[in-house]
């Protein structure tokens, strides 16, 4: 089993950064009922952190989704595990998603969603990794871009396990006890 390898991005830095989007978002939704969207399971941390900086009405709904594929590599095909509980025609949509990586699992989820006919559909991601989509997305809150590689932590799995680091790190080779 692989462990924890560096860390990249530690837990004060990540908390620094979800107060500087949160404060965006606050700005640009003034006025505005916000549902904040989150893609099980890796954006739950952010989520949770995120709308606790936002001072805005909010509502929270949860998709989960799987892509088809192997557990590092994502194929583009999207399978809804879970839907929406409510009905977004007319609301304005904050998509919350952990990490952009080949960015089609989102472009998936914002054909899906904009099939809806939101007011609003934005999308907030705390890691984007560099160069490396294949489609063009637009991205609105990003938290940080990273070197296109395996990382671990808040929210991100290897195997089910890790999410629950309160920063991001590498993938380590061996398991560090
Ligand atoms: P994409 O469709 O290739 O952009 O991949 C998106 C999904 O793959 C993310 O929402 C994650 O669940 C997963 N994923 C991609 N890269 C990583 C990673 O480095 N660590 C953990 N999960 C990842
Ligand atoms: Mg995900």
């Amino acid at each position: 089993m692989k462990g924890v390898g560096e860390i990249l991005i530690s837990e004060e830095r990540i908390q620094e950064r979800i107060k500087e989007m949160a404060d965006r978002i606050t700005e640009d939704y003034e006025g505005k009922d916000v549902v904040l969207v989150g893609v099980l399971k890796g954006a739950f941390m952010l989520m949770s952190d995120l709308a606790r900086q936002i001072r805005l009405p909010l509502e929270f709904d949860f998709m989960a989704v799987s892509s088809y594929g192997s557990a590092t590599r994502t194929s583009g095909v999207v399978r809804i595990l879970k839907d929406l509980d409510y009905e977004i025609t007319g609301r304005h949509i904050l998509l919350v998603e952990d990490i952009i990586d080949s960015g089609l699992t989102l472009n998936y989820l914002l054909k899906y969603l904009n099939g809806r006919r939101p007011e609003s559909l934005e999308v907030c991601a705390l890691l984007r990794k560099s160069g490396i989509q294949q489609v063009d997305l637009d991205v609105r809150y990003e938290g940080f871009e990273i070197p296109a590689e395996f990382v671990i932590g808040y929210g991100l799995d290897h195997e089910q396990l890790y999410r629950n680091l309160p920063y991001i790190a590498f993938l380590g080779q061996k398991q560090v006890s």
